[in-house]
């Protein structure tokens, strides 16, 4: 069950109160075409529970994003004086119409109040329901749809609601969204092919040599990046923590990955050896099932790589961001299930899942990495703005969110065709990387650093614009000056009025990562995103200790002051799609944004003075 989800405190209120009675005919509240490789496989087994998300409508979020905004823009008077859970819940919860048209509707369907459950906001109500109850509701039939890579969900792409709810609940899910988050990190070969032979074994432990004033060059084998090459070229490696534990840093598991704490010791033996302890001190928050195994994979699960992406995750925040305290977030699917060869493996929606979780605690990282995605087009435009929404709640409480740009450049060629039934040509834009509310990473390689691509697995950087969201006001002065130097170049392929992506980036190519006691060897934006999660929140722990608070949503200060930190990177592409892609240029692009961050800098900018000192060995 959702651990996030308080049971119904309010019904016996609800039962008090006359039930309102409203009645009025069901009419389609939302249609999404099937996304390409998915098709309906059969009917939805009888016995399938749902656990259904229904997303009622937010009395005031105009008013939260003007706090948002307010409170990230280092301009104005409120900034960095973030909001409170109270503060953030009271602004978001549903109106007393709205709440009680839904649950009049919910109770006129033979729902008892002891199964709804709420989030703090009590803008989410959840529910699990057998299919047919669910099917009636919503005035819908679900069914089993299968994707070409194997995987199943039960879904359907068409749900309706009596018309006079439709102004009260925004969302309800698993209904029409397809989304399935990715992993973003790559191998450098997938792990069928990697032979015995490949693997490297590790070396015996011998502590990577500190030299001070060395540079990125002398320090960095660009095709074997350690925690060492980056802390010396993002300039963290002089640097000590001050406030560990006042300030802590975050990551985020989904798809059943976990962070595997012998693999992380060795890694941290090798390469950050005063860190070792935290392979065994990171806390683990597991939410609805998530996974946290810790013991030998199964043949299967290695030939699937488990777990490549939560090692490279935990191993990379730790390696830069010792001694701050990590958090990792592992979230899975609900309700249990037991697989067969008609059950779908998975139904739940995780971002919901995470977010509501995290929005109910009081106590939260100021820094969270998370490197999934997939394609906008496959999530539904009221998922995707409820999920973005939530998004800017966290920021409104001063929680810096980073997400990979994507691995694809600006799309699988193949993969570049609408979804609206046109099967037009476009460059494909992910989500939740495309979310105006989150912070979007992009990935380099080599120093001087240029986009980083890999021709062995088809690895490029990811970039580009929202078909969703409109461009946001802290993009308004650099934006448009990008789209308009392409020209007619790529006309009709992107939406020049959308959120452009990344906002920023960092090394993405050959990191060395230990797995199954190996070293291996990854790509992705998977690994720049970690990365800059852990730089950031050395920035706020020196921040706290200053006594100023933490950055929170970065954008805004990032796009009229940090810029200015940060190293353009102007070489590279992000091809795709059968073509060259967004170019990297002077000045922010749809493929680096403003480029890497230079620690020294940021502080400096900031207004705060590093203290500096004992390097590590
Ligand atoms: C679009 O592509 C899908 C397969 O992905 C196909 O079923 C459909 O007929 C195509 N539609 C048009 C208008 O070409
Ligand atoms: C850099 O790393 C690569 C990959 O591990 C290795 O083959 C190469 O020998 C290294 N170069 C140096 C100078 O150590
Ligand atoms: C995870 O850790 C266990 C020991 O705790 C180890 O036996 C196993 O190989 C690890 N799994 C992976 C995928 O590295
Ligand atoms: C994983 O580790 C086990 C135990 O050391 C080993 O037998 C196996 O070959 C390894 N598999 C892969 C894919 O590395
Ligand atoms: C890719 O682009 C080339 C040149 O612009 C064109 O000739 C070719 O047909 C395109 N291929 C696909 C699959 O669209």
């Amino acid at each position: 069950m959702l651990a996030s989800f308080a049971v119904a405190a309010l019904c016996a209120g609800l039962v008090a109160s006359s039930p309102l009675r409203v009645r009025s005919p069901y009419v389609v509240k939302e249609s999404h075409f099937l996304p390409s490789k998915w098709e309906r496989v059969g009917p939805a087994p009888a016995d399938h529970v749902v656990n259904l998300q229904i997303g009622l409508k937010q009395s005031q979020f105009d008013e939260l994003e003007r706090h948002l905004h307010e409170v990230s823009d280092p301009d104005h008077g409120r900034y960095g004086q973030h909001l409170s859970v109270s503060e953030v819940n009271d602004l978001t919860k549903p109106s007393d119409d709205t709440w009680d048209l839904v649950h009049d509707w919910l109770l006129g369907n033979g729902i008892h109040p002891s199964r709804l459950q709420y989030n703090p906001a009590k803008d989410w109500i959840s529910v699990s329901l057998p299919i047919n109850a669910v099917e009636s509701l919503l005035d819908t039939k679900y069914s089993v749809f299968g994707h070409e890579d194997g995987d199943y969900l039960v879904r359907t792409p068409e749900w309706s609601l009596p018309q006079h709810l439709h102004k009260h609940i925004d969302v309800v899910q698993p209904t029409n969204s397809f989304f399935r988050p990715q992993k973003l990190g790559r191998m450098l070969k997938t792990v069928e092919e990697i032979s015995e032979k490949q693997w490297h074994p590790l070396p015996s432990p011998s502590p990577p040599k500190y030299t001070p004033g060395g540079d990125a060059v002398s320090v960095c084998n660009t095709s074997a990046v350690t925690p060492l090459c980056l802390r010396t070229l993002y300039g963290t490696v002089d640097y000590v923590p001050q406030v560990p534990g006042k300030n802590k840093v975050g990551l985020t598991d989904y798809l059943a990955e976990s962070n595997n704490r012998s693999d992380t010791a060795l890694f941290l033996e090798q390469y950050r050896p005063e860190a070792v302890s935290a392979a065994k001190d990171f806390k683990v928050v597991v939410i609805a099932d998530g996974n946290d195994e810790q013991t030998q994979e199964t043949p299967e699960e290695l030939a699937a790589g488990k777990d490549l992406e939560g090692n490279l995750d935990v191993e990379t925040i730790i390696g830069i961001g010792w001694p701050t305290p990590l958090i990792a977030y592992t979230t899975g699917g609900s309700p249990p299930f037991t697989p067969d060869l008609t059950t779908p493996s998975n139904t739940n929606e995780p971002y919901l899942e995470w977010v509501n979780y995290v929005l109910g605690q009081d106590d939260l990282p100021q820094s969270i990495s998370t490197s999934y995605a997939d394609s906008e087009q496959t999530v539904p435009y009221s998922y995707a703005k409820s999920v973005c929404g939530s998004f800017a709640k966290l920021g409104a409480r001063g929680i810096s969110l980073f997400f990979g740009s994507g691995d694809n450049g600006v799309g699988r060629s193949g993969d570049c065709l609408t979804n609206d039934g046109k099967n037009t040509s476009t460059f494909l834009a992910l989500f939740p990387t495309s979310c105006p509310y989150i912070t979007s990473v992009g990935a380099t390689k080599f120093i001087p650093e240029v986009v980083a691509t890999d021709a062995r697995n088809g690895f490029v950087s990811g970039g580009g614009f929202s078909r969703y969201f409109p461009r946001p006001s802290y993009q308004d002065h650099i934006v448009p000056r990008y789209v308009e130097s392409l020209g007619d170049q790529f006309k009709g392929l992107y939406n020049k009025e959308g959120r452009g992506y990344p906002d920023l980036a960092a090394q993405g190519y050959h990191y060395v990562t230990v797995w199954n006691g190996t070293i291996v060897s990854l790509d992705g934006t998977s690994a720049s995103t970690p990365t800059i999660a852990a730089i950031i929140s050395l920035v706020n722990d020196a921040l706290i200790a200053d006594g100023k608070p933490p950055l929170g949503f970065l954008n805004p200060w990032l796009y009229k002051r940090g810029y200015r930190a940060f190293t353009d990177v102007t070489s590279g592409s992000a091809s795709g799609c059968n073509s060259t892609g967004f170019p990297a240029q002077e000045g922010w692009d749809a493929v680096t944004g403003f480029g890497t961050p230079y620690f020294p800098k940021i502080l400096d900018i900031l207004d705060v003075e590093p203290k500096k000192g004992h390097h590590g060995s």
